[in-house]
This record gives structure tokens, C-alpha cells and sequence, in this order.
């Protein structure tokens, strides 16, 4: 690998930083640290957790230097500290936090100069710079579990654009888009960055089904809960006939033509259903993709449970998707306005409990043709 495309990543590294540093601009250090919501982690965990997983994977595994803070990594494992108990942890904070992410960054560039990352590599991370990419997915990645909180903090005025869902005008009642029975290929090639849950890439046989161009609208929803009684999506409230969001403890008016995002998995079946329809499953809304509207402004729910494709291999370690293997997850695709567009790809899969409804999560119509 050239010193230009090692500068290349340095370049990407900085402008994730920026990117999460500009998130949390307007916000001061006891709004760091509080504890808003029992699903979501407060944010100065998710800037440590941000710096320990680069200090982890960059300057550990394959810089083989020492920790900067012995064991504290072990706060900031996702999977050993569940996120009701985060707040608690003790944690790095204030100019301590600010400080390790400095020192951990300054780190990675120092690796970066000395180590190999050509397709020749030896280590399989390093190999076409995998690990780099994985990094900076997983800060971007945490960047909108960010967004997600910052849903919840009052008065928070973003200090970017990007940080609030652009306007839209999408049909109320979309059209459909017929796709014909077949094989279809799914999953990521071998080649470039994808996680292990998107390989092996592999035919699946389809019957014929149609898709909705562009993803549910506020205006369609709000028909669904006036006519059934439903209830509405997370932040919105009643105000005379209409309805009002209140992310970011405001009080501010629906627009009717953005797709209607804050829905559980439930919500976007009974939806479905009473649109006469059904959800798509992940394979149906991924051979669908190169046809579909509409998609980068909510994460899309389908029926499919989040199961390993045939022939999956954990890479480069179980707990990125193994772990959530099963019944208990709903697959989610496409991506959402808080999604950073180098996150997004046809083949990615994110998941959740069917419950949640804190993520920027959709609904996109299917049907059998027939
Ligand atoms: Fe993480």
C-alpha cells in the first residue's frame, strides 16, 4: 500500500473525528454524562467506547503496544456492560475523555506509519486495510446511536445540517415496482469491506413479488393511527387534529411528504397489513434495491429474522454479529438519514429487537404478485 492511500485513511480517520466531535459541539460535560434513557448509552461512553475500540483494534492487535489506561477497556465493552448500567461505570469523563481520544488517536497515526496494509499483508485485519475500514464504519456506526440520543436532549441545535433529516415530499400512496421470480444474488463478494453477516455472497431463489418505490409517509401513517387507533410513533404528539414531534424537546410541526421514521417492527406490520400489504423480506428488498427510491432517509424494517447466511465465517471476531444470531432480532436495510453514506451499501444488514423504536426506523411496503 502507498504512502498516499495511508494518507488517504489518516484523512478519513481525521474527518470521522470531526464528524463526531461537531455532534457534540453544542453540548457541555454534565450533558455527556447523563444518563437519558435505559437503551441508550450516555454519551461520553460512546466517545470512550469509540477510542477504546480504535485503541483495541489499531494500536493493540496491530500495533502491539500497551494500553494507555490498563484494564479500562473492559468498561467499554458493549456486550459485558449493558446500557442501563453504563452511566454508573467509572468511566473516563470531561477533559480526561477528551484527552484519551487525543492520545489513542496519535497512536493510530504513529502504526499507521510503520505497518503494512497491501493486499500482501501477513495479518488478515490489515489485508486491503480491513481493520481501517472497520474503525472508521464503527465510528460513524456510533455516530448515529449518538443521533439517537441527542433525539432526547433538549434544545439541541445541530451544529451541522446533516444532523436533522432533509426535507422530503414522498407520495402518500406510493407505486409499486414488479419484480419478476428468479434467481437473485445476495450477500457481499469477496472482495472490499463488508462485515462477516453480509457473506458469503449467494443465490436465492424468489417468486415473483412488488415493492413500493419509496418508503411510508407521515401523512400515511397518521391515516393508519386515525383509522385504527394504533399507537403513533415515539416523539410524536397529539395537537387538535394533527399531530407534533417531539425530538430534541420540541414542539415542532410533522412534515407530511418524510417517510414516518420512530416505528417498532410491530407498528410497521400492522401498517403493512392494513395497507393490504406486507413487509419485504431482506432478500426480496435487497434484489429490489437497484429499482428502489427513497432509501437513505430511514432504516426500512422487513420480516426476515436476523439469521447467518449459509457458509458464514465470524470475522474478525464473534461478538460483531454471531452473538446476535436467531429469532430474537428483526433485519433492517437501506439507512437512514443518520447513516453516513460510507455506512451504507445493498448488502448491509442492521438489526434490532422488534420492540425498539429509539432508532430511525421505517417501513417500505411489499407484495406477492399475483
Ligand atoms: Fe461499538
Amino acid at each position: 500500500m502507498t504512502a498516499s492511500s495511508k494518507a488517504a485513511i489518516a484523512e478519513r480517520l481525521a474527518e470521522a473525528r470531526e464528524r463526531t466531535l461537531a455532534l457534540i459541539e453544542p453540548l457541555d460535560d454534565e450533558q455527556l454524562n447523563r444518563v437519558y434513557s435505559p437503551i441508550l448509552s450516555p454519551l461520553a461512553w460512546d466517545l470512550g467506547h469509540i477510542a477504546n475500540f480504535e485503541e483495541l483494534w489499531l494500536v493493540r492487535t496491530i500495533g502491539k503496544r500497551e494500553p494507555l489506561h490498563g484494564d479500562l477497556g473492559r468498561f467499554y465493552d458493549a456486550i459485558e456492560n449493558p446500557r442501563k448500567n453504563r452511566g454508573e461505570l467509572p468511566i473516563l469523563r470531561d477533559a480526561e475523555l477528551r484527552a484519551y481520544m487525543a492520545d489513542v488517536r496519535e497512536r493510530t497515526l504513529q502504526v499507521l506509519e510503520e505497518v503494512e496494509i497491501g493486499p500482501e499483508a501477513e495479518s488478515r485485519p490489515l489485508r486491503e486495510g480491513f481493520v481501517y475500514e472497520m474503525l472508521l464504519a464503527h465510528e460513524l456506526q456510533h455516530n448515529e446511536t449518538m443521533l439517537q440520543l441527542l433525539q432526547l436532549v433538549e434544545g439541541y441545535e445541530p451544529a451541522r445540517g446533516e444532523f436533522a433529516m432533509p426535507p422530503a415530499a414522498f407520495p402518500a400512496r406510493p407505486e409499486m415496482v414488479h419484480i419478476e421470480a428468479g434467481e437473485h444474488q445476495v450477500g457481499a463478494g469477496p472482495r472490499g469491506f463488508a462485515y462477516d453477516n453480509e457473506r458469503p455472497r449467494h443465490p436465492v431463489e424468489l417468486p415473483a413479488f412488488e415493492i413500493d418505490l419509496t418508503p411510508v409517509t407521515n401523512a400515511a401513517f397518521a391515516e393508519f393511527v386515525e383509522a385504527t387507533g394504533a399507537e403513533p410513533p415515539r416523539y410524536w404528539e397529539r395537537h387538535g387534529d394533527g399531530w407534533l414531534s417531539t425530538a430534541r424537546g420540541g414542539r415542532d410541526s410533522i412534515d407530511p411528504g418524510q417517510p414516518v421514521v420512530h416505528v417498532s417492527w410491530g407498528q410497521a406490520e400492522a401498517f403493512a397489513r392494513w395497507a393490504g400489504k406486507r413487509l419485504p423480506s431482506e432478500h426480496e428488498w435487497e434484489a429490489a434495491s437497484p429499482s428502489l427510491d427513497g432509501t437513505g432517509f430511514v432504516w426500512e424494517w422487513t420480516r426476515s429474522d436476523f439469521l447467518a447466511y449459509p457458509g458464514f465465517e465470524a470475522f474478525p471476531y464473534p461478538e460483531y454479529s454471531q452473538v446476535f444470531f436467531g429469532d430474537e432480532h428483526k433485519v433492517l436495510r437501506g439507512g437512514s438519514w443518520a447513516t453516513h453514506p460510507d455506512v451504507e451499501r445493498p448488502s448491509f444488514r442492521n438489526w434490532d429487537l422488534p420492540r425498539r423504536r429509539q432508532i430511525f426506523a421505517g417501513i417500505r411496503c411489499a407484495k406477492d404478485a399475483g
